[in-house]
C-alpha cells in the first residue's frame, strides 16, 4: 500500500505542480514518508547479493519521475563520481548512505570534494540547486547490506548524465539503464481473494 499511495501522490503532484523546484520539495516529503515505513519493497527486488543494482521500481508513463532503489551488496562500496542533470531526492530505507559532493578541477586536475551528508535510515536529502549535482556515494558500513531509494524528476536510467574521472575530472556521457528486467507489482494484495 506504501508504494502504490506514493505512486498516486507524485502522479498527482507532477500533474499538479509544473515548477521542478517546487515538484522537488514536495517530492521529498513524499519520499520522507515512504522511506519512513518498513515492508513494502519485496524481497525479489531488496535481496542483497555481493554487488550493487540499480533497481527501477516505477518510471512514470510520460518520464516525469522515476523511483530507484540502490541495493548495497557485501561488496560494494561506493558509486563512481557522477551528475543528474535533472532533480533528485535520496532516502535510506535501511542501513546508511554517504554522499559526497565533488567539484571538478576546469584545468584537468583531481576533483575536490566538498559538502559530505551521511543520512541514516528514515532520512532523506536533495540532490541538484538547492544542494550539489555531482557526488559520489558510498554505504555508510562497508560490508553490511543496505538499501537507498531515489527519486528523480524524470527518467533517470535513460537520460544521458556523465561520469567523472576523479584524478583528471574528465566527463565521459552515459546512461546508467537499470538492473532488473521486471517491475514490482504496487497493486498486489496481501492474501489471494480469488482462492
Ligand atoms: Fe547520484
Amino acid at each position: 500500500m506504501a508504494l502504490r499511495h506514493f505512486l498516486r501522490d507524485m502522479t498527482l503532484l507532477v500533474q499538479d505542480e509544473a515548477d521542478p523546484a517546487r515538484q522537488q520539495g514536495a517530492a521529498m516529503e513524499l519520499l520522507r514518508r515512504l522511506v519512513g515505513q518498513g515492508g513494502w519493497l519485496a524481497p525479489d527486488f531488496s535481496a542483497a547479493g555481493p554487488a550493487f543494482r540499480q533497481v527501477l521500481l516505477y518510471n512514470d508513463p510520460l518520464d516525469r519521475f522515476s523511483l530507484v532503489a540502490f541495493i548495497w551488496g557485501s561488496e560494494a562500496r561506493q558509486t563512481p563520481v557522477h551528475d543528474h542533470g535533472i532533480w533528485g531526492v535520496v532516502g535510506v530505507l535501511e542501513g546508511e548512505e554517504i554522499s559526497t559532493e565533488m567539484i571538478p578541477d576546469p584545468g584537468g586536475g583531481p576533483m575536490r570534494p566538498g559538502r559530505q551528508d551521511r543520512l541514516q535510515a528514515g532520512e532523506v536529502m536533495l540532490l541538484g540547486a538547492p544542494a550539489y549535482d555531482i557526488h559520489k556515494t558510498a554505504n555508510g558500513q562497508p560490508g553490511a547490506p543496505a538499501i537507498t531509494i531515489h527519486l528523480y524528476g524524470g527518467n533517470i536510467g535513460s537520460a544521458e548524465r556523465r561520469v567523472y574521472d576523479e584524478a583528471t575530472s574528465a566527463a565521459t556521457v552515459i546512461r546508467s539503464g537499470y538492473d532488473n528486467p521486471v517491475l514490482p507489482n504496487p497493486w498486489s494484495l496481501p492474501v489471494a481473494i480469488f482462492a
